[in-house]
């Protein structure tokens, strides 16, 4: 039976705007926002005044309210709200993927102990259809792994990059798009991709794993010579969220990667974003879609609202089971770490070294490198080096026959 929905509407920024447009067009469903509460009483809006009040309270406890839709910014602000709307019995709709990923479990179990749903579509891949289907449609099928570029900003950046345009530009043009965080070292540093891969992790593996023991890596210190570097080479450079089985593990982090031609993601442009899900029975298959922006967020929280109407909820059946499946960092990949100073290559241990290059303005070596040393460095603060994940497979730690067991030497300044 379909339930009558009241929406009470936190926020009404870019994509609280857009659900307010996409539900005014959406004739199908029964819900309406009865009340919008934002922060700032001040603040120009699309709306007349009288259609926003200040207080948390006239949301979360008006009876007449089953359901909020949480959409606004500053997401310690919007625990509260989402704890106490679910401990009142409201479901709850959010697209904060960063309140989502830091409270996962707590919010989970106050849904659960409330009987009320807490959905989140919207926090992953904007527009693309993800989370349900990692909930429902793979539910029988065991993965080996979930990965792809979940973040518009970043990947509107790299693809202007390949333009010429400069990345503070860049940057600036998805701030004004309304793709970017309101901190944009958010996006440029790999966090906004590491929550939503926490989700990723969750709905695909049954893991719980915390922000914290995730490393993420972005794309603020790609320089001018590795995108030279990718095109003479035939690749593009691409901010990954990365979670795959190996062995009985999952393996997981954010980081630039470079891709082949014939990858998925190289022709995934600007705000799209993509997603490949590989498992044992359906084999790989591409989510791609509109990553950011008003309407395609919009679009995911309005389907949430539509669930809603049937009390559909999570069930993490992948959670049930795996109690002997670790998330770990013990694995080697193939990387190029590029600097203007040999130095700050040799911040990084090589396991094996394919190939070096050096020239009086610009270096780099690519080879095995061991993922454990690499996570240890803040790799985000070392503005002199560039690290980027080359296309081949992880080979687990207990398996190099491939590669040296001991670190080999540091490189060293040839006489130029
Ligand atoms: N800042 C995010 C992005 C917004 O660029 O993908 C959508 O989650």
């Amino acid at each position: 039976m379909r339930s009558r929905l009241n929406i009470g509407l936190f926020g009404f920024g870019v994509v609280g705007t857009g659900l307010y447009e996409v539900l005014n067009k959406s004739k199908l469903l029964e819900a309406r926002i009865t009340k919008i509460v934002v922060k700032d009483p001040t603040k120009k809006r699309g709306l007349p005044a009288e259609a926003f009040l200040y207080d948390k309270d006239a949301i979360l406890k008006d009876d007449s309210i089953n359901v909020v839709v949480e959409l606004i910014n500053d997401s310690e602000a919007a625990y509260a709200i989402v704890l106490e709307a679910l401990k009142n019995g409201k479901h709850v709709v959010s697209a904060n993927k960063k309140l989502i990923a830091e409270h996962l479990e707590e919010l989970i179990a106050t849904a659960k102990e409330n009987n009320v749903s807490f959905l989140y579509e919207a926090a992953v891949g904007g527009s693309i259809p993800i989370i349900r289907n990692l909930e429902e449609y793979y539910n029988n099928d065991s993965l080996s792994s979930v990965q792809g570029i979940v973040n518009g900003t970043t990947n509107y950046i790299l693809t202007q990059s390949n333009h010429g345009v400069a990345y503070e530009e860049a940057l600036a043009k998805a701030q004004e798009l309304g793709f970017a965080e309101i901190d944009p070292t958010l996006d440029v540093d790999g966090f906004d991709s590491k929550y939503k891969l926490v989700l990723l992790i969750k709905h695909a593996f049954g893991l719980v794993v915390e922000p914290k023991d995730v490393f993420n890596y972005g794309i603020r210190n790609i320089k001018p010579q590795d995108v030279k570097y990718a095109g003479e080479k035939g690749y593009r450079i691409k901010l990954f969220s990365r979670a795959e089985k190996l062995g009985n593990d999952i393996v997981g982090f954010v980081a630039p990667h470079f891709v082949k031609s014939d990858h998925f993601a190289y022709q995934v442009d600007n705000e799209f974003n993509a997603v490949v899900v590989e498992a044992l029975f359906s084999d790989k298959q591409l989510f791609i879609g509109k990553g950011a922006g008003s309407y395609p967020t919009a679009s995911a929280v309005l389907s949430d609202i539509s669930a809603l109407q049937f009390d559909y909820q999570y069930e993490y059946r992948k959670s049930i089971g795996n109690e002997n499946v670790n998330f770990q960092d013990d694995f080697y990949l193939k990387a190029y770490v590029g600097s203007q100073f040999i130095e700050a290559i040799n911040t990084i241990p090589f396991y094996r070294v394919d190939e070096v290059y050096q020239s009086e303005t610009y270096n780099y070596q690519t080879g095995w490198v061991r993922f454990e040393d690499v996570k240890e460095l803040d790799l985000n603060q070392l503005p002199d080096l560039s690290f980027i994940v080359l296309p081949d497979a992880f080979v687990a730690a207990n398996q190099p026959e491939k590669l040296k067991s001991e670190r080999i030497q540091y490189l060293t300044e040839f006489e130029l």
